[in-house]
């Protein structure tokens, strides 16, 4: 069962990020550099790292992380598209020390305490058993590594609405034929991929603040710190009654 559904989850993803055009892609990649600017993150901390990107999509996050002098950068995601599209963008940007391959973040294929950093944005949520993908992303990170961690928040009458065409019209509407749709009415690749993958992916979990925080305090992290989604701001009313939890985003630090 969980084949099938990974793999719907992979086509889904694939044929989303497959249409990216250069330019959306680079603007994703310049995204990296504005949000940590914003959050107050430096940026020289990664020079040198080995990172990993779990679930890295169309691998926007792993240039920005070559870019900013990473040693080594790693990717896994289920979509063998997205794969493939990223390892072509690699390529094309002569980002030797840069690779993709295809694998699930339940069963992350590298060693224990490996990577310096890893990163999962938007994807753990998406698989059956979102907290043991957690343990995975736990296992190889070395302690004194650095996570970021952003899965979706609870509430909200944004998860709402899309709860009732998730449950309705698109139990009817096949995802290709939807997405042909959106493209004949003009809508851009990064907005169709923001919308139509809740819509239709097997899996769509939502947590609380409280829920995630516990996930990394019970495995021994430490200065957990809630970044902020620019498009909106959890700490203002109106905000919390559309968007409710909003994107739980942590920053947080393994503990030696
Ligand atoms: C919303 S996209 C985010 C991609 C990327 N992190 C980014 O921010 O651009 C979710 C990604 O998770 C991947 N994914 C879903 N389930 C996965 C799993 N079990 N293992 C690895 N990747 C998975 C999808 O194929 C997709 O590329």
């Amino acid at each position: 069962m969980r084949g099938i559904e990974e793999k719907k989850t992979g086509n889904i993803y694939g044929n989303l990020f497959t249409a990216y055009s250069g330019k959306l892609f680079d603007e994703s990649v310049e995204l990296f550099f504005k949000r940590h600017k914003m959050w107050g993150i430096g940026l020289n901390w990664f020079r040198d790292k080995v990172c990993l990107d779990a679930g890295c999509g169309g691998g926007r996050f792993m240039v920005a992380l070559a870019r900013l002098g990473a040693r080594e950068v790693k990717g896994i995601d289920i979509s063998i598209e997205a794969v493939s599209v990223a390892n072509q963008r690699f390529k094309q940007r002569g980002l030797g020390q840069v690779a993709a391959k295809v694998a699930s973040v339940l069963e992350i294929p590298y060693s224990d305490n490996y990577f310096d950093y890893v990163v999962s944005s938007g994807v753990i949520h998406h698989t059956p058993e979102p907290y043991k993908a957690f343990l995975e992303l736990n296992r190889v990170l070395k302690p004194g590594g650095k996570m970021f961690l952003s899965v979706y928040g609870k509430g909200g009458l944004r998860w709402f609405t899309n709860d009732i065409f998730r449950h309705t019209i698109c139990k009817i509407i096949p995802f290709k034929a939807m997405e042909k749709l959106w493209v004949g009415v003009g809508i851009p690749a990064n907005k169709r991929y923001n919308m139509l993958d809740n819509l239709y992916v097997p899996y769509c979990y939502r947590f609380t603040e409280k829920e995630v925080s516990r996930w990394f305090t019970d495995n021994g992290y430490t200065n957990l710190n809630r970044v902020k989604f620019e498009r909106y701001d959890y700490e203002v009313l109106s905000s919390r009654v559309i968007h409710g939890e909003g994107w739980i985003q942590i920053y947080a630090d393994k503990i030696l």
